[in-house]
């Protein structure tokens, strides 16, 4: 009777066991699926942007970098708009949207509702993403519908005490192990890029601030094809 109850016990503790390990095997697909993911999601933009587009982007790019301003969140052009902004001065050319990089220690000094609020006085709608630390504004009134809406996103960099090194926020990234080499995904780009002042770059009919130096920016976030002219990717 007992060595009976005894084995009943053991076959529920390996059924419990059998049972975490699928639930472990099930998150980390999980994880892997997302991070996956994450790199097909920006990766369609249209060929063609209509002067409707470029009209409705510039006065939004530009509320949006004296509110930050305002805010005394450092910010820059990153990504492709820093590449359109040494190639075209200005957007490249099949590029509906602009990026720009902020530090998130001069963002998390203020309340997500402060922020809300001043965009919101603006005309402007924030949006922000846990996953891939990052912002997306866009101004909604007078939206046609048959159009895709310029938006400026603005994504977080963090500074990873151990690596001395700006690292991208978000909760995708923070699951990986601080290692920039080995993770190109978190990237990472030294700090001193981002030192104040920063100099301003033209940018369409505007000027805003850039990297210190853009071009090795410009290495760290496209390290296989910073050294010729962009191609569309649509
Ligand atoms: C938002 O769009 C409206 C209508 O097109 C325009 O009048 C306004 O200036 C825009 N605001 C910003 C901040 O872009």
């Amino acid at each position: 009777m007992l060595l009976m109850r005894r084995r009943c016990r053991l076959r529920s503790r390996r059924r419990e066991l059998l049972l975490l390990v699928v639930v472990v095997f099930g998150l980390v697909i999980i994880a892997y699926y997302l991070m996956m993911n994450e790199n097909d999601v920006e990766k369609q933009p249209p060929c063609t942007v209509s002067q409707e587009q470029r009209r409705r982007l510039y006065p939004l790019l530009s509320t949006v970098s004296s509110l930050l301003s305002r805010l005394s969140i450092t910010h820059f052009l990153c990504y492709d708009s820093l590449w359109g902004a040494i190639q075209e001065s200005g957007p490249l050319p099949w590029d509906v949207h602009a990026h720009l990089c902020a530090l998130n220690e001069k963002v998390s000094v203020h309340d997500e509702a402060e922020l809300l609020r001043a965009f919101r006085r603006r005309g402007l709608t924030l949006e922000y993403s846990s996953a891939d630390g990052q912002y997306t504004i866009r101004n909604s009134t007078g939206e046609t519908g048959n159009i895709e809406v310029p938006t400026v996103r603005v994504v977080l960099f963090e500074e990873d005490d151990r690596l001395h090194m700006l690292r991208r926020v978000g909760w995708r990234r923070r699951v990986l192990p601080p290692d920039c080499d080995a993770h190109p995904t978190l990237q990472c780009f030294p700090p001193n890029l981002a030192a104040l002042p920063l100099p301003m770059r033209p940018f369409g009919p505007l000027s805003l601030p850039a990297p210190r130096e853009d071009i090795d920016l410009l290495k760290f976030h496209y390290p296989d094809t910073w050294w010729r002219p962009l191609q569309p990717h649509c």
